[in-house]
């Protein structure tokens, strides 16, 4: 058997998913950001490469991220709630979503973030067990586990729509964005002072 079917195999059978797809893909980014994002499943280039969100979707997210201020390789990390490529791209099932879902859970818990975006409703779905469509969720602060989360349109559907119109998904977006990056800021600062009086505390 090939080096690389081995590893294949040996790295994730918890479904057949793995039978399918290249390799597992597990992250991108930063493991010590304080933002993380949870996006649907690999697609074909990222099934190729081993990474998330590195296609077109995955170049207009870092896009809009750098557009309001975080930067797309330090302080984001990056993976997907289910981590094998469902062949042709179609929607993972809910027994796949939930086969996977303790590793996303592992992931969340070492990553630790204070803010995790989550894009499309597959993310949204699978970590928050809520059914409203995205066009209601989105925007919003919800949280889980003491976790600020933000849901957001999945990028593939901004391609899809590229209206650069105010109020369009796009414009839409990048307001959802500049709130975690405000939220962000806001919980940089409080570390920080919450760290100086401890310092002064110390010294006094
Ligand atoms: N879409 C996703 O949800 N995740 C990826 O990694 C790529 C496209």
């Amino acid at each position: 058997m090939p080096a690389e079917k081995t590893k294949k195999t040996n790295v994730c059978s918890i479904c057949h998913l793995s039978n399918t797809a290249s390799q597992v893909v597990v992250s991108r980014g930063n493991p010590l950001a304080r933002l993380m994002i949870i996006g649907e499943a690999p697609g074909a280039k990222e099934d190729a490469l081993g990474a998330p969100f590195v296609g077109r979707s995955g170049k207009l997210l870092d896009f809009l991220l750098e557009e309001v201020g975080i930067n797309s390789k330090k302080a984001v990390f990056v993976c997907n709630a289910i981590k094998c490529r469902p062949p042709n791209n179609r929607r993972p099932s809910q027994k796949e979503l939930s086969y996977s879902l303790p590793w996303l859970h592992q992931q969340i818990e070492l990553v630790d973030p204070w803010i995790i975006i989550l894009a499309g409703s597959t993310a949204v779905q699978t970590l928050l067990g809520v059914k409203e469509p995205i066009t209601t969720l989105r925007g919003n602060w919800h949280h889980w586990e003491g976790r600020s989360t933000m849901p957001i349109f999945h990028p593939a559907f901004l391609l899809r729509n590229p209206t650069k119109l105010k109020g369009g998904p796009t414009s839409l977006t990048k307001g959802d964005l500049l709130k975690v990056k405000n939220r962000l800021d806001k919980i940089t600062t409080a570390q920080s002072m919450q760290e100086l009086i401890v310092d002064i505390g110390c010294k006094s």
